[in-house]
């Protein structure tokens, strides 16, 4: 399957798919032990039994074959005590899976204290993640950053279309469904980058939700929080200036906000610190000017169907923009 999977990635998405191959078993998470353990337990039962059938069916086929059709065949003698051992070790083995299974999704869903407001909001947009941190009154896009340690309560929400939350190294996946409020826990052990991706075919970008999540030591989370917190910097030079200005009259301030400034729509993602990202449009383009450029200046161009339309400005403008929005640090 992994070898399968890598040569029909093999040529534009090869180091994504290996990524996504590589860490699909990887935990940092109390949850995520418990899906492997869970998982493990049905691989090696599953394994054991597919043996034992397949070893029963060569016995089988090699003892009673038939070598000659000279004479009649003759029923094979009742072994009721075999039917009646093999139904029950098979109920016996469902049972037990299926308390394992209860028990693990127990301890996964479990409640937390009466009155637990989330710590991070997570809305999925087609093709987009907003996420909010509540308490301390920053949003961002696509890419969550999380402390580390601490389990997160984390409220799932969809703006339009059925989605799905899934970074396998942190806990549980769960839909995110319009109308309908979902929650889970997240947890990392350790600091580091963790991958993930939308798991509920959402249209035409489905492919172009991905899920980057940095894990901070408490400290760096709080720095990186506070970096969030700012306003957007007043622009220092002369083209980013303009830039500023065309954002704000031009339509970018219909959808998208950068506070500190006159653009505060919240249909798009939020740009007060879009310099600041690893990856552009989830996780298609790595962020830098030449492609936040070229986003502005074909947007469907770079991701079809992509609820961002073309615009009409000159060279000079895309520039502007371009340049306003790589000072957002
Ligand atoms: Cu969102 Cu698939």
């Amino acid at each position: 399957m992994g070898l399968f999977l890598r040569l029909a990635f093999r040529k534009r998405e090869r180091v994504s798919m290996n990524t996504i191959l590589n860490n699909i078993f990887q935990s940092v998470s109390e949850d995520a032990d418990t899906f492997n353990r869970l998982f493990y337990h049905f691989l090696w039962a599953a394994g054991i039994v597919f043996l034992l059938v397949m070893g029963a069916t060569v016995y089988v086929i090699l003892k009673f074959r038939v070598r000659k059709f000279t004479k009649a065949l003759k029923p094979e003698p009742k072994m009721q005590w075999l039917e009646r051992a093999t139904i029950f070790l098979a109920s016996g083995i469902i049972l037990l899976f299926l308390a394992l299974t209860i028990m693990a999704v127990t301890d996964i869903q479990r409640q937390p204290e009466k009155g637990q407001q989330a710590d991070i909001v997570i809305v999925g947009h087609q093709w987009w993640w907003e996420i909010r941190y509540p308490e301390e009154w920053v949003m961002v896009a696509n890419e969550l950053h999380i402390p580390t340690g601490k389990r997160l309560w984390v409220r799932l929400e969809s703006a339009d279309v059925v989605h799905d939350w899934y970074v396998p190294a942190l806990g549980r996946k769960a839909d995110m469904v319009p109308g309908v409020t979902n929650y889970i826990w997240m947890q990392a052990r350790k600091p580091g980058v963790y991958e993930g991706a939308c798991n509920e075919y959402c249209g035409a970008q489905h492919a172009w939700m991905r899920i980057r999540v940095v894990a901070h030591s408490p400290q760096d989370f709080g720095q990186w929080i506070n970096s969030q917190q700012e306003l957007a910097k007043t622009p220092s030079s002369a083209i980013a200036e303009k830039g500023k200005a065309l954002f704000e009259e031009k339509v970018c301030g219909n959808c998208h906000a950068i506070r500190g400034t006159k653009a505060v729509a919240t249909v798009g993602p939020d740009l007060t610190h879009v310099a600041s990202r690893k990856t552009l449009l989830g996780g298609k383009y790595e962020n830098n000017f030449e492609n936040l450029r070229a986003w502005i200046a074909n947007p469907q161009g770079m991701k079809p169907g992509a609820h961002m339309p073309n615009f009409i400005m000159t060279e000079k403008e895309i520039d502007a923009i371009a340049a306003y929005l790589y000072t957002l640090k």
